[in-house]
């Protein structure tokens, strides 16, 4: 038997349940809970997915601070199958650590600081605006195809610098670039994703070389410029970050947008509320990312053994962190299961903590808060269209496959 447990035999139990049974898929928060109580650290010996399963606040922090945890790329390391995608995210920023991380960071975080992001405002209106246009006399829309979708993508590929003509079909590649990093997926999904990779990455080395030759005020050709005590980013590692942000900044805004709007129409109350207060949309937004947050779970590989509440962790052993029970553990948060859009201090960690903390989280913020109010401004009676929905069966994230809605 494995001494990386002491004196704690319940938690050597089998994980109580499965990532991907359907009543997990459908409400996580139950099972978040019930993890908690036993312990909120957790060995599960799931055949498929063994690991530390962290559902406590404290933990959760103490695990994203401590950078012998490492992010290592989620691919099997022996495969053959998928090296450029393995290349390419050799050379992202969410997968490196220590120093190589500080690196890449110091190098592109000037571009997504808070007033960099202001500048943004004006278009991001227009996009929601212009969507919203669309859909306005049909009196009913899919709120995820219809607007977040597609209002994600709109503004990843403009600050990007992708052309106007090549933006739809730049939305249709993003569709399945989430499986790649989903850590628990399928084949058949991973195949997808690696093949719009491929794609992609065509695309993106085609559009740096254009920048190259003739620099615009976008992202990309900034990214090219920025210098930091003589150091600049490579090209494959500019490459990597333009896929990395697409990745990770599209899927996360389209559902925190969706999800959000759900909150709203599962709680009536709190909609007139902000509908009469809108100078709340700041606090809500924090709420609907603490309440049902985006990014469920990440996780990392303990780098050597590590000692946390009185259990070690041992080297090469794998880490769950799940953020979205983190946000609903009552020993940091009153009333952890309630929607309060009012609710301050909000120390929850949907972006994250420490090093890999989410270098969108200003853009994320306030593209939700611009959709959001826009939305409720122009769309009146606002109600769901059915009382069925469905989540996407997308391990680590919390993800409505449509939410149709009516309004005049
Ligand atoms: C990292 C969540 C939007 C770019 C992260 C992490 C989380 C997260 C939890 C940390 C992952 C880890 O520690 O393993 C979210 C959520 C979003 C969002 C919930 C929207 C609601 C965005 C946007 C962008 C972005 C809009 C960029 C356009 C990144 C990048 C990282 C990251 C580059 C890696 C940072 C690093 O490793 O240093 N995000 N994100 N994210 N996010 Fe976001």
């Amino acid at each position: 038997m494995k001494n990386y447990v002491d004196g704690n035999l319940e938690a050597m139990a089998t994980i109580p349940f499965s990532l991907t049974s359907p009543e997990f898929i459908e409400n996580p928060y139950p099972f978040y809970d019930k993890l908690r109580s036993i312990s909120p650290i957790y060995w599960g010996n799931s055949v498929k997915y063994p690991g530390w399963y962290v559902t406590g606040y404290k933990e959760a922090v103490a695990i994203l601070k401590d950078t012998r945890f490492e992010n290592r790329i989620p691919l099997p390391q022996t495969s053959k199958k998928y090296e450029h995608l393995k290349n390419l995210q050799n050379d992202m920023l969410l997968f490196k650590n220590k120093v190589d991380h500080k690196r890449l960071r110091t190098l592109v975080s000037k571009l997504f600081a808070p007033n960099v992001v202001e500048s943004y405002r004006p278009n991001i209106e227009e996009t929601v605006n212009e969507l919203l246009n669309e859909v306005q006399n049909e009196k009913r829309m899919d709120l995820v195809s219809d607007f977040a979708f597609p209002f994600a993508s709109l503004i990843i590929a403009k600050i990007l610098g992708v052309p106007v003509e090549e933006r739809h079909q730049f939305k249709e590649w993003t569709v399945d670039l989430i499986q790649t990093i989903d850590f628990t997926r399928t084949r058949r999904s991973l195949a997808d994703g690696n093949d719009t990779i491929r794609i992609l990455i065509d695309y993106f080395r085609e559009l740096i070389e254009k920048r190259k030759l003739n620099p615009q005020n976008d992202l990309i050709s900034l990214l090219m410029k920025e210098e930091q005590q003589g150091d600049k980013l490579s090209n494959e590692e500019l490459l990597a970050t333009c896929i990395l942000l697409v990745i990770a900044g599209h899927e996360t805004t389209v559902n925190l947008i969706t999800n959000s709007i759900l909150s709203l129409l599962t709680h009536p109350e709190q909609l007139v509320e902000l509908k009469e207060s809108p100078l709340l949309i700041e606090k809500a937004v924090e709420e609907f990312l603490r309440y049902e947050s985006p990014t469920q779970m990440t996780a990392r590989i303990a780098s050597e053994d590590i000692e946390i509440n009185g259990m070690t962790i041992k080297k090469g052993e794998q880490v769950y962190i799940l953020l979205g029970a983190a946000n609903r553990d009552p020993k940091k948060f009153n009333n952890a299961n309630v929607l309060d859009i009012t609710r301050n201090p909000n120390p929850h960690i949907a972006f994250g903590y420490g090093i890999h903390f989410c270098l969108g989280s200003s853009l994320a913020r306030l593209e939700a808060q611009i959709a959001i109010q826009t939305l409720l401004q122009r769309l009146h009676n606002l109600q769901m269209a059915t009382p069925d929905l469905q989540w996407r069966k997308l391990t680590g994230f919390r993800a409505l496959k449509e939410l149709p809605i009516t309004f005049n």
